[in-house]
């Protein structure tokens, strides 16, 4: 298997999947064709219903035979699919979540709004599973400052930095903007996969994505000290994905901490890793003050400056934007 660590191999998934070991990947992420006709360089993303699912319990099941015992399975799709692909999961692995990624898309018509993406969160062994709880920034208004969230009396008792994750992720939008993407119709957020990889695998352990499209899960592995494995159908993508590789560094971390970083702060942070990067904060005496201002680094143009680097070197430093919220201030 040491061939195709840190590499993505051109080729039909299914095909690769043969050889890699049972049991030997800490965490596999799949992010399937959709099967709604996208326009992809190579691959024609519209099979009979039937022909869609059969094909996907192949991988599914090569997903959940490759991962580890402590390690987890995720996969991101619309909740349609979803709803197939966790009774396929069921009988094989264990369900831990359905994170629910808020990203609106084009009104439908006849229809709800869908508004967002879900990632099933599975694990082979609950009992033996590796998790980190991680924390994300309170959400403010962008005009006043203040947190959007009310917490009444119990603003004392604030996290500074802020609240743990829930299974609802609001935070992280999809690449609007053509310039900081690929020519690829359905490319995710680099600090999308850095969350997942936080929460589930340690450094160097083995992130392997079947679907890589233009390396997303990869440079986020790479940035976190971990290693990946992606198959990839399109040798296009391949070399796209391995051209911002070939730039990206192992140095996504705040002193010894791995963390994702996203335009001038921390995105995701694990929650046990809190006490050594608050050392890098000016923290306020009273935590009351969290409330209406957030907590910002001591030596921010040398922080800066690290990520700076990370996120300059391919040549799109924003990759894409944060939700800008308000609240009912003057
Ligand atoms: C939804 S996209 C993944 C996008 C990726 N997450 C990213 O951020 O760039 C699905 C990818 O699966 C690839 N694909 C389709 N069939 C495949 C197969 N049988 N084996 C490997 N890759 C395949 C497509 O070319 C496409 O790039």
């Amino acid at each position: 298997m040491r061939e195709f660590v840190n590499k993505i191999i051109a080729g039909d998934a299914i095909e690769l999947f043969r050889k890699i070991p049972d049991n030997s990947i800490d965490v596999t992420f799949a992010d399937p064709p959709f099967n709604l006709k996208k326009k992809y360089n190579g691959y024609k993303d519209s099979l009979e219903f039937e022909e869609y699912l059969k094909w996907c319990e192949l991988w599914i099941k090569e997903m959940v035979r490759v991962t580890k015992p402590i390690g987890s399975i995720f996969i991101h799709n619309i909740p349609k699919w979803l709803t197939y692909y966790s009774s396929i999961l069921n009988k094989y692995a264990t369900f831990r979540h359905w994170i629910s990624w808020d990203a609106p898309t084009s009104p439908m018509g006849k229809s709800l709004q869908p508004s967002h993406y879900g990632i099933l969160y599975y694990v082979k062994d609950i009992k033996q599973t590796k998790f980190y709880e991680l924390r994300y920034p309170h959400k403010r208004c962008r005009k006043c400052g203040y947190l959007l969230k009310d917490y009444g009396g119990k603003k004392e008792m604030l996290h500074p930095f802020g609240p743990l994750l829930s299974d609802v992720w609001t935070d992280i939008h999809r690449i609007k903007h053509n310039k900081y993407r690929d020519e690829h119709p359905c490319q995710l957020p680099i600090h999308l996969l850095e969350r997942l990889i936080l929460m589930s695998t340690d450094e160097s352990d083995i992130v392997l994505d079947p679907f890589m499209g233009t390396g997303t899960t990869a440079i986020a592995a790479k940035r976190l000290g971990r290693n990946f494995i992606g198959f990839e159908l399109d040798t296009n993508y391949v070399s796209i994905a391995n051209n911002k590789l070939h730039y990206e560094k192992s140095n996504s971390t705040i002193g010894e901490y791995w963390v994702s970083f996203f335009l001038k702060d921390i995105i995701s942070l694990r929650n046990i890793d809190w006490e050594g990067v608050s050392k890098f904060y000016s923290l306020p005496r009273n935590n009351r003050a969290i409330d209406h201002t957030q907590i910002e680094f001591i030596d921010k143009k040398k922080i800066l400056k690290h990520f700076d680097f990370v996120f300059n070197s391919n040549g799109k430093i924003k990759q894409d934007s944060m939700q800008l919220e308000f609240c009912n201030c003057p």
